[in-house]
C-alpha cells in the first residue's frame, strides 16, 4: 500500500505541476477578477498537493526536501490559510525578526496543518471558542535541561480552549491509529510527530482534560532571519541561457517550456536519456531540469552523471514529484538545486537567479 500511495502521490504532482505552471504564467497576463479566479485555482491545487504529500508521507521514507525559508511570510501566508473559515476567535502572534528555519515546506504545512485542524474539532461543541497561535525565536542553552540540544530553534504554540486530553491519553496521541473521534483516522498526530523529528525538532503537549490543549512544536532555525527574494527583475534580460527539460511526462515537458519561453530563454525537451544525450553534446546548455524517475531502467542520478560528464559545467536541476529517495540531499548526488513538483513561475524564476547569481559571484 506504501508503495502504490507514494506512486499515486508522485503522479499526482506531476499533473499538478502542469496546473501550477500553467496557471502561474497566466496570471501574469491577467487582472481584476479574472486574476483572483486564477489565483484562487492555484491555492486549490496547492491544497491537492498537501494531500499528495499525505500519500507520499505513507510511503517509503519521507525525507524532507529542505529549503531555507523566511520564516514569518511563510507562517503569516500558513496560519491565515489554515484558520480562514474558522469560527472560533482566533489569535495570531508572530514575531518580527524571526530567524530562518531550512524546511520542506509541504511537510511543515501538513504538520501544522494537521494540528489545527484538531483544535478546531476540540472547540468545535465549546461556547466561546478560541484558538490562539504564537511563532517565536527560541533558544535553548547547553545548561538547559531541556528534550533539545542547544541552538536556535522556532517555537510554535497552537493554543485551544477545546475539550482537552485525559491524562491517559497523553501518550498514546501520537500512537498511529490512536483516535477517540467518532470518524477519526488516528493519523493526524502520528504524521506530524514524525515530520517534526524528521526535521531535527521536537513537540510538547500541555493539556487537561476539559481545559483546552495547548500543542508546541520546536523547529531547529538558522541564526539569523532569512530574506526570501523578491520577485527580481527577469534576469532574461541580461542573458539568454539555453535550458533542457528531461521529463517522460508530456504535460510538464510543455508546461515548464512554456515558461522557459516566457522568460525569453531557449529551451530543448528530452523525453528520455537518449534525447538528452544527444542535445547535450550537440548544444551548450546552460541549465537542465532532470526528472528523478524516468521511464526505462536509467534514474534522474545516472541521467545527471552522464551528462556532466559531456557537458562539466551543466548546472542541473533534479525535479521530483517525490520529496523522499534522496532528493533531499541532491548536493551530495552532484545536482545544483532542487524543484519540488508542483512549482509555479516564480520557483523557475528563482532558480534561474539563482543560477545568474552564482555566476557573476
Ligand atoms: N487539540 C486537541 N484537543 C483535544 N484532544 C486532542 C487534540 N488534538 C488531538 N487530540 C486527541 O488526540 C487524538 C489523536 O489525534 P490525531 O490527529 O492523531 O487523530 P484524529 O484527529 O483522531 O484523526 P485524524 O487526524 O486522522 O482525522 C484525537 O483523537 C484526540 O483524542
Ligand atoms: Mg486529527
Amino acid at each position: 500500500l506504501g508503495v502504490l500511495a507514494g506512486g499515486i502521490g508522485h503522479d499526482f504532482n506531476n499533473i499538478l505541476s502542469a496546473v501550477t505552471a500553467n496557471l502561474s504564467l497566466l496570471i501574469e497576463k491577467l487582472s481584476g477578477e479574472e486574476k483572483d479566479i486564477a489565483e484562487e485555482t492555484i491555492k486549490s491545487a496547492e491544497a491537492a498537493k498537501s494531500l499528495a504529500s499525505q500519500l507520499m508521507f505513507f510511503s517509503k521514507g519521507a525525507a524532507p526536501l529542505r529549503e531555507k525559508t523566511g520564516t514569518h511570510k511563510f507562517f503569516e501566508n500558513l496560519f491565515n490559510f489554515l484558520l480562514r473559515g474558522l469560527s472560533a476567535a482566533k489569535n495570531v502572534y508572530i514575531e518580527e525578526n524571526l530567524n530562518g528555519i531550512e524546511i520542506d515546506r509541504g511537510q511543515i504545512t501538513q504538520a501544522i496543518s494537521n494540528i489545527i485542524i484538531n483544535a478546531s474539532q476540540a472547540v468545535a461543541s465549546i461556547s466561546n471558542p478560541r484558538i490562539d497561535i504564537r511563532a517565536e525565536n527560541y533558544y535553548v542553552n547547553k545548561e538547559d535541561k531541556s528534550n533539545l540540544s542547544s541552538g536556535n530553534y522556532i517555537r510554535i504554540s497552537i493554543k485551544d480552549n477545546g475539550c482537552g486530553i485525559e491524562e491517559e491519553n497523553k501518550k498514546r496521541i501520537f500512537e498511529p491509529y490512536f483516535t477517540t473521534k467518532k470518524k477519526g483516522n488516528g493519523l493526524g498526530l502520528y504524521m506530524t510527530y514524525g515530520i517534526v523529528k524528521n526535521h531535527g525538532g521536537y513537540i510538547d503537549i500541555v493539556s487537561q482534560k476539559d481545559k483546552g490543549a495547548e500543542f508546541i512544536i520546536y523547529l531547529p532555525a538558522l541564526s539569523e532571519p532569512f530574506k526570501e527574494k523578491k520577485d527580481e527583475p527577469l534576469s532574461s534580460s541580461i542573458k539568454k541561457l539555453s535550458i533542457m527539460i528531461v521529463d517522460d511526462e508530456e504535460m510538464v515537458l510543455k508546461s515548464l517550456s512554456r515558461i522557459i519561453k516566457s522568460l525569453g530563454h531557449d529551451f530543448f525537451q528530452a523525453k528520455d536519456f537518449q534525447s538528452a544525450l544527444e542535445i547535450v553534446s550537440k548544444n551548450k546548455i546552460d541549465l537542465a531540469f532532470i526528472d528523478l524517475t524516468l521511464k526505462g531502467d536509467v534514474d534522474g542520478y545516472f541521467v545527471n552523471a552522464k551528462l556532466k560528464e559531456i557537458n562539466p559545467s551543466l548546472y542541473s536541476i533534479v525535479s521530483s514529484g517525490y520529496s523522499s529517495q534522496g532528493v533531499g540531499n541532491y548536493k551530495e548526488r552532484n545536482f545544483d538545486a532542487a524543484m519540488p513538483k508542483p512549482y509555479k513561475l516564480d520557483d523557475v524564476k528563482r532558480i534561474i537567479s539563482d543560477y545568474l547569481n552564482k555566476d557573476l559571484r
